[in-house]
C-alpha cells in the first residue's frame, strides 16, 4: 500500500494511493476541509482532506502543520474535478517530520534585501524553484549541443597567474611563496591550448569579476561555459553559437512548460527567438543607434540601453560582430578587410536580455600575438606559454563564451541577475 513516489509521477497514480515526502507550502482550510499545498522539489500538488475521513490525531496533525514543515503524506490521487492535467490527492495519512515555527518568509512582500538575506530560504519559492529548473535545463542543453558538434568538456583551473579579459576586473589572492594568484575570469586561454590535443573542447565553471557596476546583469562571481574549437573561423564561429542558443531554447520550450508558466514567461516570443540570428556590424551598429537617439560615439562600448535599442524589432537575437580592436582584448584576430577592427561577435538578446556571449577568431600568428601583448603592456613571460600555442602548430582558430546567468535572465525573462544564481555574490553581498 501507499507506493513511495514524487509528485511529478503523481499521475500514473491517478485512481491509486500513493505516499509523497515533502514540505508544506500552504495551508488553508474551509471548516471540516483543509487544503494543503504540498512540494517534494519536483513539482506542486493539493492534498485535501476531509475531517470526517481521517481519525482526530491525523487530522489534529493537520491543523498543528506549519508552513516549510517537512512532512510525508499518503492518500488516493485523483483527477482534479475542473482542471485538465491536474491532479489532487485525497489526504488519508499525514505525519510532520519537523515542525517549522514561524517560518520568515510570510506570504506577503519582502524588500529584495530581505529576501537576499535569506536566499537560503527564498529559494524554496516557486519561482525560485522555477528558475533553479531552468537554469539546470540551459546547462543540459549547452552540454548536449556541444557534444553533438563534437566538443568535449576540458576544465581549466580558477586559480590563474595572469589576467584573460583586461586587469581592471581581477580578484587576487595571495599564493603561498608565489605572490599572487587571480582568480580566473575565464577559462579561455586554456582551452586555446587544450583544442590542440583535443580540437574542440568547453569548459563550464565559476568566474570572477571585481565589477564595480551595481546593475541587474552583473555578478562578481557568475558561471560560463567557454567553447573553443580549431580550424573554425570567425563565419563558423557564429553558426556554432546560434546553433547553440537555438539549441537552448528549444529545450527550455520543451521541457520546461511548467516553469516558464509560472515565471509568466512569454513563451511565444521565445518561439520566435528560434529563427535566424541578425547580424549586424559595430559599425552599423553605431549608425543605427545614432539614428534611433543614442548618444553613442564610435569607438564606444555598447550601453544597457544601445543594447536594447538595437535589438528593437527583431524576434531573434542580434549579433553586432568585428569591433575596433582598441575596445576588445589582445588575443582577438584583426579583421584583414580593416586592420582597426576584429573578427568578434558580441550576441545580444531580446526582450533586454542584453549581451549573453562574447566570441572571437583568435588571433593565431605567434609575431602579431607577441606585438599585440606588447601594446597592450602585458608582461610577455606570463604570456610564453600562450604563445607555444601558436608557435607549434599554431592554426585559425575561434572560441566563444556564455555568461549563464544573463542566458538564465533571458529565457526565464528575470529583471535581475541575483535571481539567476543559487546564491548571488555581487559588490555588497557576499552572505549567506
Ligand atoms: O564577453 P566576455 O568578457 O568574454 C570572455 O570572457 C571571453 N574570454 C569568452 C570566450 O571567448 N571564451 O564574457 C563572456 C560572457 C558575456 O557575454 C556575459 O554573458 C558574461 O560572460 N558576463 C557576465 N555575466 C555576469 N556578470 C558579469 N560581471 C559578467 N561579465 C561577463
Ligand atoms: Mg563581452
Amino acid at each position: 500500500m501507499f507506493m513511495k513516489t514524487f509528485i511529478k509521477d503523481l499521475p500514473r497514480f491517478a485512481g491509486q494511493e500513493a505516499r509523497i515526502s515533502g514540505w508544506l507550502y500552504n495551508k488553508r482550510s474551509s471548516g471540516p476541509i483543509m487544503f494543503l499545498e504540498l512540494r517534494d522539489g519536483t513539482g506542486w500538488i493539493q492534498g485535501v482532506v476531509v475531517k470526517k475521513d481521517v481519525s482526530d490525531e491525523i487530522w489534529d496533525e493537520i491543523v498543528k502543520s506549519t508552513q516549510e514543515s517537512s512532512v510525508e503524506v499518503a492518500g488516493k490521487v485523483e483527477k482534479h474535478p475542473k482542471k485538465e492535467n491536474v491532479f489532487e490527492m485525497q489526504i488519508a495519512d499525514f505525519k510532520i517530520i519537523q515542525l517549522a515555527v514561524d517560518y520568515p518568509i510570510a506570504k506577503k512582500e519582502h524588500g529584495p534585501d530581505f529576501l537576499l538575506d535569506h536566499r537560503h530560504l527564498w529559494l524554496r519559492s516557486q519561482k525560485q524553484w522555477a528558475i533553479l529548473k531552468i537554469r539546470d535545463a540551459i546547462i543540459t542543453a549547452i552540454n548536449e549541443y556541444l557534444h553533438q558538434e563534437g566538443f568535449i568538456k576540458v576544465d581549466s583551473p580558477i586559480f590563474t597567474p595572469n589576467a584573460c579579459e583586461g586587469t581592471t576586473t581581477l580578484f587576487s589572492v595571495p599564493y603561498f611563496d608565489l605572490g599572487s594568484a587571480y582568480l580566473s575570469q575565464s577559462g579561455q586561454l586554456y582551452l586555446e591550448a587544450a583544442i590542440g590535443s583535443v580540437g574542440r573542447c568547453y569548459d563550464f565553471g565559476p568566474v570572477f569579476r571585481a565589477e564595480k557596476s551595481k546593475t541587474k546583469r552583473h555578478l562578481t562571481e557568475f558561471w560560463m561555459m567557454d567553447a573553443e574549437a580549431a580550424f573554425v573561423e570567425h563565419e563558423e564561429n557564429l553558426k556554432l553559437q546560434e546553433g547553440m542558443v537555438r539549441h537552448i531554447i528549444r529545450h527550455c520550450l520543451k521541457s520546461c512548460s511548467m516553469e516558464l508558466t509560472i515565471l509568466e514567461r512569454d513563451t511565444e516570443k521565445l518561439k520566435k527567438a528560434d529563427a535566424p540570428f541578425l547580424r549586424l556590424s559595430y559599425d552599423e551598429a553605431i549608425k543605427k543607434l545614432n539614428e534611433l537617439g543614442s548618444d553613442i560615439k564610435y569607438g564606444e562600448d555598447l550601453g544597457n540601453d544601445d543594447e536594447g535599442l538595437l535589438t528593437q524589432g527583431s524576434d531573434a537575437p542580434v549579433f553586432i560582430e568585428k569591433w575596433p580592436k582598441n575596445i576588445k582584448p589582445f588575443y582577438m584576430k584583426r579583421d584583414p578587410q580593416n586592420s582597426s577592427m576584429v573578427l568578434n561577435d558580441d550576441l545580444i538578446a531580446t526582450d533586454g536580455g542584453g549581451e549573453i556571449i562574447g566570441g572571437s577568431q583568435r588571433e593565431e600568428n605567434a609575431a602579431e600575438l607577441e606585438k599585440r601583448i606588447e601594446e597592450e603592456g602585458m608582461n610577455k613571460d606570463d604570456y610564453e606559454w600562450y604563445l607555444d600555442t601558436r608557435r607549434y602548430g599554431g592554426a585559425p582558430h575561434s572560441g566563444f563564451g556564455i555568461g549563464l546567468e544573463r542566458a538564465v535572465r533571458w529565457i526565464c525573462g528575470v529583471e535581475h541577475i541575483r535571481e539567476c544564481i543559487p546564491f548571488p555574490r555581487t559588490i555588497g553581498r557576499l552572505k549567506p
